[in-house]
């Protein structure tokens, strides 16, 4: 099923050679039954909070729930139909939050959804490195979240996230498995840089 990161189709198609983490990570639909404990979530955590942040603010906050807990159904509820066809075979659901203000003086930050991207992107290496794939997901219901994760008016959702170790995309729905066993794409380096 998988191979190594160069045979895998999932592999990206390079003009340089980055580090094998990124090239490593990509976005699975199909999950194994294998469990995750909660000291990996941990782990992924401690990833997290050593992101930098404007004024070291460090806007993130993850609420998290492991597979076959009360919580993981509470936020898989929280979702889309279109991903909770999928997610529901993660091994983890996280919800990736960030505090709207700066806490130093209740002013908007408007680095923080910066700053909680940044945070996700270490955690999310981080886990690749253990073998842990995640799936971003934008696909959820805000006011049910909200409502669900009980927010004050502090909080905001970034985004959830879906967790696990990679799957057989056999066991997924016919449709899902065609984007499961398509290649990733992107656009060249140049369509999106300019030298000044
Ligand atoms: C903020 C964000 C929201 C996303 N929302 C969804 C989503 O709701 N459902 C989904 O299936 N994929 C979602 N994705 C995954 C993207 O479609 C995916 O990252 C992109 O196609 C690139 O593929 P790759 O991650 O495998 O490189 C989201 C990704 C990000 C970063």
């Amino acid at each position: 099923m998988i191979g190594t990161a160069e045979q895998h189709i999932k592999a990206p198609s390079l003009d340089f050679d980055i580090h094998p983490l990124l090239q490593k990570r990509w976005s699975p639909l199909a999950f194994s039954e294998e469990r995750m404990s909660e000291e990996q979530l941990q782990e992924l955590f401690e990833a997290a909070r050593w992101a930098a942040s404007a004024n070291n603010e460090q806007p993130w906050q993850y609420v998290y729930a492991l597979r076959g807990t009360d919580g993981f159904n509470q936020i898989w509820e929280g979702l889309l139909p279109g991903n909770q066809i999928w997610a529901n075979s993660a091994a983890a659901l996280v919800v990736s939050l960030y505090r709207k203000n700066f806490q130093r003086n209740d002013q908007p930050n408007p680095w923080a959804m910066h700053d909680v991207g940044m945070a996700n992107a270490q955690l999310v290496l981080q886990a690749t490195h253990r073998d842990i794939y995640t799936h971003m997901m934008a696909g959820f219901d805000r006011n049910k979240l909200h409502q669900t994760l009980a927010l004050d008016g502090q909080a905001e959702i970034m985004a959830v996230m879906a967790l696990g170790y990679l799957g057989e995309d056999t066991d997924l729905p016919e449709k899902y498995q065609a984007r499961e066993r398509s290649k990733r794409q992107r656009l060249s380096i140049h369509e999106f840089t300019k030298a000044l």
